[in-house]
């Protein structure tokens, strides 16, 4: 098995930050799995399908022509990347996300990226269903409030509306619809060093999180800087 690396957390706890950086720096492959469930719940809006639909999800979540170009991802062609990044679209995700035939219907396409030299996964349930056996397993968390007030900056930064009080207020309800749901809940595995980076920078995480890689992989050690 290639060396894998999961990254799982709450909403806005910097963990796809961390995961890209962790990726270059260890020259790893990365998986953003959040972009998928958001990719269904616009491809399901757009067709008008509500996550009651099960069948219609599952056709929708099978076909879905999705491609990861640099930073850039495109739904059927369409250059989506700006759009999959709204509230409105993490809304969406989250509750796709709920529905288990979904999640099932996306198990095998996660699994297939976890090839040479290795991979960096971030998302919910990384380390406790999709890479049971990776070798490092990382749950990142910080404080709703923090968590609502990294989600405004980055939505402002790129130009994207954004409210505040709003924010903190879904990322309450997107936590309890992620952590209560029946299938993959937003638990950290048994095996998972749980890490808060309320006060810590994107550095200090890192730094923490490459330290364990280099104990568990070796041989990834000589590039990770
Ligand atoms: O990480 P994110 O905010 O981009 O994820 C969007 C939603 O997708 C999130 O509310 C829950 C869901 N999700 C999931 O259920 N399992 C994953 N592995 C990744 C995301």
């Amino acid at each position: 098995m290639v060396p894998i690396i999961t990254i799982d957390g709450p909403s806005g706890s910097g963990k796809g930050t961390v995961a890209r950086l962790l990726a270059d720096c260890f020259g790893l492959h990365c998986l953003d799995s959040g972009a998928l469930y958001r990719l269904l719940g616009l491809a399901a809006e757009r067709a008008r399908v509500a996550p009651s639909m099960v069948a219609r999800l599952v056709e929708i979540a099978s076909a879905m022509q999705v491609e990861f170009k640099g930073d850039c991802v495109l739904l059927s062609g369409e250059d989506v990347t700006l759009a999959i990044r709204t509230e409105q679209a993490g809304n969406a995700a989250s509750q796709v996300a709920a529905v288990p035939e979904v999640r099932a219907a996306l198990l095998q396409w996660q699994r297939n990226y976890a090839r040479e030299p290795g991979l960096v996964a971030d998302g919910r349930d990384m380390g406790t269903v999709v890479f049971p056996d990776a070798g490092v397993k990382i749950f990142l968390t910080a404080s709703p409030e923090e968590r609502a007030k990294r989600r405004y900056n980055q939505l402002k930064e790129k130009g994207l509306d954004a409210n505040l009080p709003r924010l903190v207020a879904e990322i309450y309800e997107r936590d309890y619809r992620d952590t209560n749901r029946s299938v993959a809940p937003l638990l950290p595995a048994k095996d998972a060093l749980v890490v808060d980076s309320t006060v810590l920078s994107v550095r200090e995480v890192l730094e923490q999180v490459a330290g364990n890689v280099r104990c568990a992989y070796p041989e990834l050690a000589q590039q990770g800087a």
